[in-house]
């Protein structure tokens, strides 16, 4: 960055007030002060610009609590980001997530800061690989999770979130689905529905790796202690669960049972913003690094709001786009889609 033009009395009072919030995440009084000349830049050009910035729930304190307009999941952030009246969405997610939003509001340009925020589910699949699927299953509806391109999206009669994911695969009247691309989340939806489902080889890198020994090492050292996990989990861990559904499911729970322990198992940034958020529980035990949601830094989110390169500022073709805003809109016809 360019040497700071603010004062050191802005730089110390931005800092303090963003220390305040997340010391109970970690972060010192000094890496505050590094962290406040690049938010109150950034917090300049979003007015200058008439841009948002919408954040992940994944996403590092420093920028949730420094930079962000919206923090939420994926759908609800999409969802924000076509309701705003700003001409600038910055996406601070991975690229699947940023490439809804411009599936939803292509008049908008939309900008993904790090170009490596990618994910390993999204990868997984391809829209060549649908069309085989399809072949090899003629008439059986696809259920495409949102952690898919546009182009997969495009190929899929329905789009689904970690939230409702079991409704969705029920509006179809088809006793088979296919349900991609992870295969995990199929497994936990297998065990909820009598319909036969066809999955993908798909895996969160974040996710596959918690296990049923962390659980109950966690449960033998915080008796009570409520677990929530996230769907994308192996189906061994989610039986271990008092609640099992997608980050936003699991803040909810968090907000509003009494109960003093709990442990997120999920991505790292979501215990983080429940220790910010719920200050009077404690969020206890292990969780994972998404190394694609950490690409995104505040050298990268200012760097994109000056002057994006032609990588960061995410397009989808319009035949492409018609496509997979179908199968989105599919799923925000079923009911309580963003719970
Ligand atoms: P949510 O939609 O539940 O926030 O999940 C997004 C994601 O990438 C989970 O790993
Ligand atoms: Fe993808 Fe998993 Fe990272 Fe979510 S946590 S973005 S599903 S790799």
């Amino acid at each position: 960055m360019e040497k700071s033009f603010y004062s050191e009395e802005e730089v110390k009072k931005t800092a303090e007030k963003l220390h305040e919030k997340i010391k109970k995440t970690g972060f010192s009084l000094e890496e505050c002060m590094a962290f406040a000349p690049l938010i109150l830049e950034i917090n300049r050009l979003k007015k200058e610009k008439n841009a948002v910035i919408l954040a992940h729930s994944y996403q590092t304190p420093d920028i949730i609590y420094g930079t962000a307009d919206f923090v939420g999941d994926s759908l609800e952030l999409s969802r924000k980001a076509s309701e705003t009246k700003a001409g600038i969405i910055v996406f601070a997610g991975v690229k699947f997530m940023a490439e809804t939003a411009k599936i939803l509001s292509p008049e908008k340009t939309v900008l993904l800061p790090s170009i490596e925020a990618g994910c390993s589910l999204s990868e997984s699949i391809t829209a060549k690989d649908v069309q085989e699927l399809k072949k090899k299953y003629p008439g059986v509806p696809v259920v495409c999770y949102v952690n898919t391109s546009a182009e997969v999206k495009a190929e899929s009669d329905a789009c689904c979130t970690s939230a409702n994911a079991l409704q969705v695969v029920e509006i179809f009247k088809e006793n088979e689905i296919i349900f991609l691309p992870d295969n995990l989340m199929t497994k936990n939806i297998q065990n909820q529905t009598k319909k036969k489902i066809i999955s993908w080889n798909g895996l969160c890198v974040v996710h596959k790796e918690f296990n049923t020994q962390q659980i109950e090492e966690v449960k033998r050292k915080y008796p009570g202690v409520k677990i929530l996990v996230h769907t994308e989990c192996n189906p061994t861990v989610v039986e271990l669960a008092d609640f099992s559904g997608g980050t936003s499911g699991m803040i909810k729970y968090a907000e509003t049972h009494s109960d003093e322990n709990f442990m997120m198992v999920t991505e790292c940034g979501l215990s983080d913003r429940m220790r910010v958020e719920l200050p009077e529980k404690k969020f206890v035990g292990t969780c994972e690094l998404c190394p694609y949601m950490k690409k995104n830094t505040l050298e990268l989110i200012l760097q994109a709001l000056k002057n994006p390169s032609q990588e960061q500022i995410i397009e989808v073709p319009e035949e492409i786009r018609l496509k997979a805003k179908k199968a989105i809109d599919r799923m925000m016809e079923t009911k309580n889609f963003s719970d």
